[in-house]
């Protein structure tokens, strides 16, 4: 492919005027492809646009997914708070994609920022945790019935564990024998790792927009302060729990090793950066979360991990169907990694609920 002339024509039936110059492939994310690509308008001013060829594969139902982007950024937008936010442009025929054989296209205003893929002070934690706070409170007035689940099940923990069980059950390559500790372990801690779920279950918890993928990755930041200014990667955007989105963002930033370091004894809960993501998000959330949310916060935190360890698990014993793995064994290092981190949230529970409590207090003092 062409790749000039395809964005060229890509742009076109997105309306965009004006004089093709040119493109350039981003290479951070690994889900997409992403491409700037460079007008010169009719004005004769230079403007970027960002274009992203959206995975199929990952994500079966592409035209469900733009339309909850295309609601939630409409929504965020409506508020004009004067701040930076995503526009996904429209073709002549209103729609937020083109679809043309296998490739699904989209385009977005190009926002000129910095992102970064691990955490490198703790003000960047924070302002992550404000930014992810304030998509939260943004949308704290959607109408949660117009969004599809466009996956589901996505963290109905209940679910996760009996799809781990099936797993153990079929054991289609003969690995349970080698992972007892592991199962015995998750098992061990069902109850607790469900309790989001149950307490959803029991309607003690509202649904609300999450984004499902919480990652620092997905922030865009001011290169000039590193104040966050936007938050992007809306294709897991459905209904779900805030404590998904909380509990997902601490299970990756906070984790002292990355998720699959094969040293996973080394893995635990850094309480500094959980401390700076929460005083981010509850800044902006403290405010509109109900008691029960902010209670199960922590919990959470606790519940995201030790559900991505029995996904983990159970793709090892299947042999490997859903995960890419890099070598044999990565399925297994991933769950011991998260295991071994779900045990040290374990031991330091209580703590990371003072953290919250006191986050919540000077949240409520500021405001
Ligand atoms: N609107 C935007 N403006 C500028 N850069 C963007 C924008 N959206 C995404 N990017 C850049 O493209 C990268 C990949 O985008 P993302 O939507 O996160 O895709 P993926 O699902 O592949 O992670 C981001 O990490 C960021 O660097
Ligand atoms: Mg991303």
């Amino acid at each position: 492919m062409d790749m000039n002339k395809k964005l060229a024509q890509v742009s076109k039936l997105f309306c965009i005027e004006g004089t093709f110059v040119g493109y350039r492939t981003i290479q951070v994310g690994n889900v997409n492809k992403t491409y700037e690509v460079r007008f010169i308008l009719p004005n004769g001013k230079p403007k970027s646009f960002l274009i992203q060829n959206v995975n199929t594969y990952a994500f079966r139902n592409p035209v469900q997914l733009m339309e909850n982007i295309d609601k939630v950024t409409e929504h965020i937008r409506s508020k004009k708070t004067g701040k930076i936010a995503l526009h996904f442009h429209h073709t002549a025929d209103r729609k937020t994609y083109v679809i043309d054989g296998k490739n699904f296209w989209r385009m977005i205003n190009f926002i000129p920022s910095v992102t970064y893929s691990s955490v490198i002070d703790q003000q960047v934690v924070c302002n992550a945790g404000k930014a992810f706070g304030e998509f939260q409170m943004q949308l704290s007035d959607f109408d949660i019935t117009q969004l599809y689940e466009t996956i589901p099940g996505f963290h109905n923990t209940r679910q996760r564990y009996e799809q781990l069980r099936q797993a153990i059950a079929a054991d289609p390559v003969g690995r349970v024998a080698e992972v007892q500790e592991d199962i015995a372990y998750l098992l061990s801690v069902e109850d607790l790792a469900c309790k989001l779920t149950d307490l959803f279950n029991e309607g003690k918890l509202p649904l609300r927009v999450t984004h499902n993928d919480t990652k620092i990755n997905n922030v865009l930041f001011n290169p000039d302060d590193n104040t966050a200014l936007v938050v992007i990667d809306l294709d897991t955007v459905m209904p779900g729990l805030v404590g998904h989105d909380f509990g997902d963002a601490i299970r990756f930033a906070a984790n002292k090793v990355s998720e699959d370091f094969p040293g996973y004894e080394k893995a635990g809960v850094d309480l500094e950066v959980f401390r700076s993501f929460a005083e981010g998000f509850l800044e902006m959330t403290a405010d509109t979360l109900t008691p029960a949310e902010i209670d199960t916060l922590a919990l959470s935190c606790f519940t995201l991990t030790a559900e991505l360890s029995t996904r983990f698990l159970a793709d090892y014993i299947l042999g490997d169907p859903y995960f890419n793995i890099k070598y044999e064994e990565h399925n297994l290092v991933r769950t011991r990694c998260q295991i071994a981190l779900a045990k040290d949230m374990q031991l330091h529970m209580a703590e990371m609920e003072q953290i919250v409590r006191q986050c919540v207090e000077h949240a409520k003092a500021k405001s």
